[in-house]
């Protein structure tokens, strides 16, 4: 299972000008295969956000194409790309998105009600997840309740619980401690030895204990690429 990105492109008009045409991510192209580890590094404003949410089908690309084994999800009809993104993405967005009503653990079950009948299992798995991350006691609490980095926390179990084959986490890292970081780091790297891809967006050079597919940004395009860290 790989995902291809291929010269993609997204062009912003600027709501208040239309003259203006902001190339938010500029004829990108890249590999992710099963198990590796993607690190998009980038200034602020360089294109992460836009480059995760064109690859989760969240954002429609202006030039290129996204492909999931061989399916073309850039042309491929509404319904395909949803039911691509339910099954296969766990997506950490940087922002939260969490339904207010909702408590956390009904948050991190509530995007999974596809898999109806694994909906105990996958509660058992969230909530070992949760307490990993010193998070259970928090499970019943809205998410108005929560620190940022708490509601990070969370966010992060939303998009493992159903052990998505690709990960894409946006500044998971940013509001954590080291000691959050680090269980975090855990739970990743189990669910990247059972084969999942992990991309993660970050402002700041991360360490991880393999190699990784390090992809810099510079206003929306690739100005680097290299290989790094230990087999
Ligand atoms: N919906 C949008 N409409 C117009 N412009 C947008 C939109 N989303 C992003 N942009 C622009 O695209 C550029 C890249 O934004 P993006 O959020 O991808 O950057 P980023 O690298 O994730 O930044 P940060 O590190 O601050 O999260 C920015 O200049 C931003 O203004
Ligand atoms: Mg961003």
């Amino acid at each position: 299972m790989a995902i291809k990105v291929i010269r993609v492109t997204k062009v912003y008009e600027s709501s208040g000008n239309s003259t203006f045409k902001l190339h938010a991510v500029k004829n990108v192209s890249m590999d992710i295969n099963e198990g590796s580890y993607t690190l998009l590094l980038g200034p602020t404003g360089s294109g992460k956000t836009t480059l995760l949410s064109l690859i989760a089908g969240i954002v429609e690309p202006t030039k290129g194409e996204i492909v999931f084994n061989n399916i073309y999800i850039t042309s491929s009809n509404d319904s395909k790309i949803s039911q691509f993104r339910e099954r296969y993405i766990g997506y950490v967005p940087q922002t939260n998105l969490f339904i207010k009503e909702l408590n956390v653990i009904e948050n991190i079950l509530s995007p999974n009600s596809f898999l109806k009948r694994q909906m105990r299992h996958l509660k058992t798995y969230a909530m070992e997840m949760l307490e990993k991350l010193n998070m259970d006691r928090k499970a019943g609490m809205k998410p108005f309740e929560l620190s940022g980095g708490e509601m990070k926390k969370a966010m992060i179990v939303r998009a493992l619980v159903k052990k998505p084959l690709f990960i894409l986490a946006d500044e998971p890292f940013s509001e954590l401690d080291s000691g959050s970081t680090k269980s975090v780091m855990a739970l990743l790297k189990e669910q990247r030895e059972n084969g999942s891809a992990i991309i993660v967006a970050s402002h700041d050079q991360l360490s991880f204990e393999k190699e990784i597919d390090l992809y810099t940004l510079a206003e929306g395009q690739v100005v680097t690429y290299e290989k790094r860290g230990v087999k």
